[in-house]
C-alpha cells in the first residue's frame, strides 16, 4: 500500500490492519473494508476516491457487480453518448478497449495517483467502479450525476468470475480453487465486492427511491431486448434518439457495434493489452451467453443458490 502510506499514513494503516482478510485468489486478497469484501490491491484507491472525489453534474458513473457485462456497458454508453462526435467507423472503440476509454476510477485512475488530474476528460465524463451504493463518496449523491448499475443472474456472475481469474492466473499457479471451494466462498458472501446481495440491494432500493438519478439494469434484459435499453440508455441520460436517428437506424447500428460478436471481433481486443502492457484485452471476453452455468452447476449447488437468494433478495421486489 505504498500511495496510501504517502497520505495520511498512520490513520490509513492503523484501518487496513484492523481488517478482516481473506485469501481469495494468488496474490488477491480480500479485505472486510465499510462491510463489503474489497480487493487489497485496489483498497488505497477506494479510500481515495471516497475522500476526494468531486463528482460534477454532467457526471456518469457506470456501477456494476464485477463480471457482469462492465465492458458492455461502457462501450455502449461511450457509443450512445458520443454519437455525434465521430461515426462508428473511426470510433475510438475500433482501437482502444472500453476498460481504457471509461476507465474505473478507483481501482484504476485513484490507485495510480492519489489526485489524478480529472479536469481533462472531455463532458460528459463517464466513469466505472464497483462500489457497493452504501460506499459512494458523497458528492456523487449530492449532485445530479447519473448512476447506471448493471447486475446479472448471480449464476452466470459466478461463473464468469471463476473462468476470469484462472484466466488472469493462469494454470501454474498454486492459488487456483476448485469451482466447489469458490462456490463455498461465495455463499458466505465473499467475492470481490461482495455480498452479491448487498450490492444488488443496495443499488436496488436507491433506484426505487431516485428513479431519475439510478438507472437498474440487468445483463438479461440487456441481451433479450438490446434495441429497448439501448435507447432508455439514451432517454436516461438526457441524449435521447431524435425520429431521424431512429429512422436511419442509429440505434440498431450503435447496438450491434457493441455486440459481443463485434468487440470481440475487433483486433484490438483479439491480441491487444490494456493501456499497452497490462493484461490482454481478450479476457474481457468470453462467452457472452445467459445460461452458461448450466454447463458446471450440479443440481445442489443450484439448489443452495437459489435458496440463499429467496433468503435475501425475497420480498424486495428484485428476481434474477
Ligand atoms: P461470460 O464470462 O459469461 O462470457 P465484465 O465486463 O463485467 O467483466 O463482464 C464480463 C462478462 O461480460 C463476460 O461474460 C463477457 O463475455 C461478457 N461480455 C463482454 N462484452 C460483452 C458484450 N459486448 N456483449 C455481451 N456480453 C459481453
Amino acid at each position: 500500500f505504498g500511495g496510501l502510506m504517502v497520505e495520511s499514513s498512520d490513520q490509513n494503516q492503523e484501518i487496513l490492519l484492523s481488517l478482516a482478510r481473506v485469501k481469495y485468489w494468488d496474490h488477491y486478497d480480500l479485505l472486510q473494508y465499510q462491510g463489503f469484501w474489497c480487493p487489497s490491491v485496489f483498497i488505497h484507491g477506494i479510500i481515495a476516491f471516497q475522500k476526494h472525489f468531486q463528482a460534477l453534474d454532467s457526471d456518469i458513473m457506470l456501477i456494476t457487480f464485477p463480471k457482469s457485462g462492465t465492458t458492455w456497458l461502457k462501450a455502449l454508453v461511450y457509443t450512445i453518448v458520443n454519437r455525434t462526435r465521430h461515426g462508428l467507423e473511426s470510433s475510438p472503440l475500433v482501437t482502444i478497449n472500453p476498460h481504457e476509454l471509461v476507465p474505473f476510477i478507483d481501482a484504476h485512475l485513484y490507485v495510480q495517483n492519489q489526485s489524478p488530474d480529472l479536469e481533462g476528460f472531455p463532458t460528459p465524463r463517464i466513469f466505472g467502479t464497483h462500489m457497493p451504493y452504501a460506499s459512494l463518496p458523497h458528492s456523487i449523491l449530492n449532485t445530479n450525476c447519473r448512476i447506471i448499475y448493471l447486475c446479472r443472474n448471480p449464476l452466470d456472475q459466478f461463473i464468469s468470475e471463476w473462468h476470469f481469474f484462472h484466466r488472469v492466473q493462469g494454470t501454474q499457479t498454486k492459488g487456483i480453487h476448485s469451482l466447489d471451494e469458490v462456490f463455498e466462498m461465495i455463499c458466505q458472501g465473499i467475492q470481490s465486492f461482495g455480498p452479491f446481495w448487498e450490492h444488488v440491494l443496495g443499488y436496488w432500493e436507491a433506484s426505487l427511491e431516485y428513479p431519475n438519478k439510478i438507472l437498474f439494469l440487468k445483463y438479461e434484459d440487456l441481451k433479450e431486448d438490446n434495441l429497448f435499453y439501448v435507447k432508455k440508455i439514451a432517454d436516461f441520460l438526457r441524449c435521447p434518439f431524435s425520429k431521424e436517428e431512429e429512422i436511419q437506424g442509429v440505434v440498431e447500428e450503435i447496438s450491434k457495434f457493441c455486440s459481443f460478436e463485434n468487440m470481440t471481433n475487433l483486433e484490438v481486443n483479439k491480441s491487444g493489452r490494456l493501456m499497452g502492457n497490462g493484461p490482454e484485452n481478450n479476457i474481457y471476453f468470453r462467452k457472452g451467453e445467459v445460461g452458461d452455468w448450466k454447463n458446471y452447476l450440479t443440481p445442489s449447488m443450484l439448489g443452495c443458490l437459489e435458496k440463499l437468494m429467496e433468503e435475501k433478495l425475497g420480498g424486495s421486489g428484485l428476481t434474477f
